[in-house]
């Protein structure tokens, strides 16, 4: 009897030692098949940039398989500089960069690349000496959709007859030397260049904000209210912009009133959108995330992976905005 009860025991305790062993292998193995991401935001300045970082978490997210570590960059380069040597410290499988503008990044992108760690830059563009400091890139062609702004004008005042009148355009611009800030700005340019009969009145900068915005369009208010556009560079801007104009009196419309032009297409945006208040907005892509997720599994088999990545994009108007759009939308 005694006998017996030995071997029982003795059979309990491998058991139970052959299930612990397992069970720690178990969460070793998921703990160890994660794919660690280090993720560098620009900071979080609009409606547009919060809703990008929601996309790019909730793809990279831990039931997907991903260990994400986070930086907001609070509109500092620098700070964003940082966060890249933590990442390559902490020896992260991938970085993921949204720069906040397009230089300065040469060095501590190739000391990612001296530590073999795959770079993916997201929404705005690096201009980098070396393209193979990077290894693909998801965003925007900021140009093009400058370029759809300034046609849609183009041929709204041809439809209001208006196509031989002096009009007067205020730029406000986004943060300076970011991509989005350049192909939109550029876009702007070019065009008032092929119509003679377009002014850039006044441009200044709005960082992409609505404070920013508001503060600007203010001073150029006090200068001058001979305004037919406001071409704001983002939704927030738009915002802004619009509070300013309304408080010195001007009216926001397509027809009589400035022609408020903007870029994003927020829920926000495209609500002023239907009232008339933002005349048109081209849509910008934040939903960057699943596109993030694409290209890491890719690369992570072994894959090449497609270098740069537009995302599609469309754009609205007072006549073609509808509630149902705007219900929608998921940002
Ligand atoms: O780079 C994309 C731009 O940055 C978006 O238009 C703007 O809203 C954001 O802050």
């Amino acid at each position: 009897m005694k006998r017996l009860a030995f071997v029982f025991m003795t059979l309990i305790m491998l058991v139970s030692l052959t299930c612990c062993s397992l069970h720690s292998d178990t969460a070793g193995d998921d703990k160890g098949k994660l794919i660690k991401v280090g993720f560098s935001q620009t900071g979080a300045e609009s409606v547009w940039r919060v809703a990008d970082t929601e996309s790019i978490k909730k793809a990279l997210s831990e039931e997907n398989g991903f260990d994400l570590i986070y930086d907001d960059g609070q509109q500092k380069q620098e700070n964003q500089i940082r966060a890249i040597r933590n990442f390559i410290q902490q020896d992260v499988d991938y970085i993921v960069l949204a720069p906040l503008v397009e230089t300065g990044w040469d060095s501590v992108l190739e000391e990612a690349k001296q530590a073999g760690i795959p770079v993916i830059i997201v929404d705005r563009m690096v201009n980098v000496k070396d393209s193979n400091l990077y290894t693909a890139y998801i965003g925007t062609n900021f140009l093009q959709e400058g370029e759809t702004a300034v046609n849609w004008l183009e041929s709204v005042l041809k439809k209001y007859g208006r196509e031989n009148d002096n009009i007067n355009i205020i730029d406000i611009q986004g943060t300076m030397n970011s991509t989005a800030q350049i192909g939109r700005s550029e876009a702007l340019a070019a065009a008032i260049k092929k119509h003679p009969n377009w002014f850039l009145t006044a441009q200044e900068c709005g960082e992409f904000t609505k404070p920013k915005a508001y503060e600007a369009m203010g001073d150029i208010l006090v200068k001058t209210k001979d305004i037919d556009v406001a071409y704001c560079e983002n939704d927030s801007e738009a915002f802004g912009a619009i509070k300013a104009l309304q408080e010195a009196g001007l009216t926001c419309s397509i027809n009589g009133g400035v022609i408020v032009i903007s870029f994003d297409a927020t829920s926000e945006g495209l609500t002023d959108c239907l009232s008339g208040l933002i005349s048109m907005d081209v849509e910008c892509n934040p939903l960057q995330g699943p596109y993030v997720a694409k290209i890491i599994s890719q690369l992570n088999s072994g894959n090449s992976v497609q270098k740069i990545t537009y995302l599609d994009e469309t754009w609205f108007d007072c006549f073609n905005i509808t509630q149902d759009i705007i219900n929608n939308r998921a940002y």
